[in-house]
């Protein structure tokens, strides 16, 4: 058996797999983001470790057999979260999330040295690890001299797990601080953020074995004694283990939180110019682009909370076949944009409301704005060189079959639907334990069986179109009147 953790932004979710790689058992534990001030948002990371004890003690309780006999455990975690620990490996403040835009400035001021766009393959957008550290630096020095080691997210459970130290090439590429294209932290970019390379964990392969499970931990829990912990990768790299995208042309869409598209790379193309994020595959000798932007689920969650009602009961208004784009138009930008504006600043908006506008209006034109948003991705990726004919569609939003359709008919990409639900990240999180215990990359990382296949509605294709045409023009003049 192995067991895979997927660390997201509001729970934690554990997957075992059998010897073949099929889910046999779940579970589930939550716990809050903080928001302490506008645009600041944090997690304490021992809530982490509490939420991990739970989701253990659950799967001892309700799969004893399966859990008793897990082989190895891997890891996927939310990136670009700074978690600063002292030398005895206590978090010295909460961590700073990968939505948390306090750092814009500092992102701003790297971001114009042109090393790091040359050697890390990115923009040093605000979210990311190494302008949270200069932010430190210069609000909190007394904290920031006490900065032993600094651990993305998942790397603090394993931490916990195995007592080192360590991080995979997935995770540490959204830092900053990673020479993305030779797989090695960059001394020349963390001197130039007033860090040191003893500051960094050791960095390995997400399929590469990261230490021995604590035997304290396993006494505690009735687990195994030589259980090996893989080091795991970042929740789009691991999700894409999940559903099979590791090879070129292969990729996926997420709606989730933030929305995603994805597309597995074989060779390091990085295009930092346009927006795309380039990163390490949690596999040896691939890469991955992606689009992000950051609010899909999120803008839906926003409006159900406005209009007093919830995403469920709100997105049953937009039900049935997709009939042609909403007279009413809206800029999902409410957290900022990352492609293809990199702008923290901007704000969302709606354009068109007119005084018969309704509820379902405005659902619609959410769930449009979205789609354009990561049509928005997919141009981005496309002015790379990178083609994608069918997309695996993952995340929460996928349950809107209306949300599906208009998706694919705005992006014009056939999207393909997972059978047994929707695993994501902790699947792909067991899976590369499976790959860490032994298991061959190609033959586990397959894409699951697929339970429907969504084609762009090509008699609305053009009405679409216009549509995303009218979108393209508004960011400039939102930003110019904001
Ligand atoms: C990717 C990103 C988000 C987080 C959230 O760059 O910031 O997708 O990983 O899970």
């Amino acid at each position: 058996m192995y067991l895979g953790l997927d660390l997201g932004t509001s729970g934690l979710k554990a997957l075992i797999v059998d010897q073949n790689g099929a889910p046999v058992a779940t579970a589930h534990a939550q716990y809050d983001v903080s928001q302490p001030h506008p645009n600041w948002s944090e997690q304490d990371p021992d809530e982490w470790v509490k939420a991990c004890g739970a989701v253990f003690d659950q799967l001892r309780k309700n799969h004893p057999t399966e859990f008793t006999n897990i082989r190895a455990i891997s890891l996927s975690g939310h990136m670009h979260g700074a978690v600063v620990v002292d030398i005895y490996g206590k978090p010295i403040r909460p961590c700073i999330l990968w939505n948390d835009m306090r750092s814009e400035t500092e992102a701003a001021q790297l971001d114009k040295d042109p090393d790091f766009r040359a050697i890390s393959g990115n923009i040093v957008f605000p979210g990311f690890t190494a302008p949270k550290l200069m932010w430190m630096k210069k609000h909190e020095p007394d904290l920031f001299d006490h900065v032993h080691k600094v651990l993305l997210p998942k790397d603090y459970l394993l931490y916990w797990l195995t007592n080192r130290y360590v991080t995979d090439m997935s995770d540490a590429a959204g830092s900053s601080w990673l020479d993305v294209g030779k797989r090695a932290w960059s001394e020349t970019l963390l001197t130039a953020s007033g860090m040191r390379i003893d500051q960094m964990p050791d960095l390995i392969e997400g399929s590469q074995i990261a230490g021995i499970l604590n035997s304290k931990i396993a006494q505690k829990f009735g687990l195994q004694n030589d259980i090996k912990i893989i080091a795991g990768g970042a929740d789009n790299a691991v999700a894409a283990c999940g559903v099979g995208a590791a090879q070129e042309g292969q990729g996926f869409v997420s709606l989730g939180t933030s929305g995603v598209l994805l597309a597995a790379k074989n060779g390091y193309h990085p295009a930092p110019e346009t927006a795309v994020h380039t990163f390490c595959h949690a596999i040896p000798e691939r890469w991955y682009q992606m689009g992000v932007m950051l609010s899909a689920t999120n803008s839906l969650n926003w409006l159900a909370n406005s209009l007093n009602t919830t995403p469920e009961e709100l997105s049953k208004l937009c039900a049935g076949p997709i009939t042609g784009p909403s007279k009413v138009m809206f800029l999902p930008y409410l957290s900022g944009e990352r492609t293809p504006h990199n702008d923290a600043d901007i704000g969302g908006a709606f354009i068109g409301l007119k005084s018969d506008t309704t509820s379902s209006d405005l659902c619609q034109a959410v769930m449009e704005g979205v789609s354009f948003a990561l049509r928005d991705c997919l141009e981005a990726l496309k002015s790379t060189g990178t083609e994608l004919n069918e997309v695996l569609a993952i995340g929460g939003g996928t349950k809107s079959e209306f949300w599906l359709d208009t998706l694919s008919t705005i992006l014009g990409l056939r999207l393909a639907l997972p059978d047994k639900g929707d695993f994501g990240a902790a699947l792909g999180a067991a899976r590369l334990a499976m790959i860490g215990d032994g298991a061959d990359i190609e033959t586990t990382l397959v894409a699951p069986t697929i339970a429907k296949r969504i084609s762009p509605n090509t008699q609305l294709q053009s009405k679409y179109e216009a549509a995303y045409q009218r979108f393209r023009k508004l960011y400039p003049l939102i930003k110019e009147a904001s």
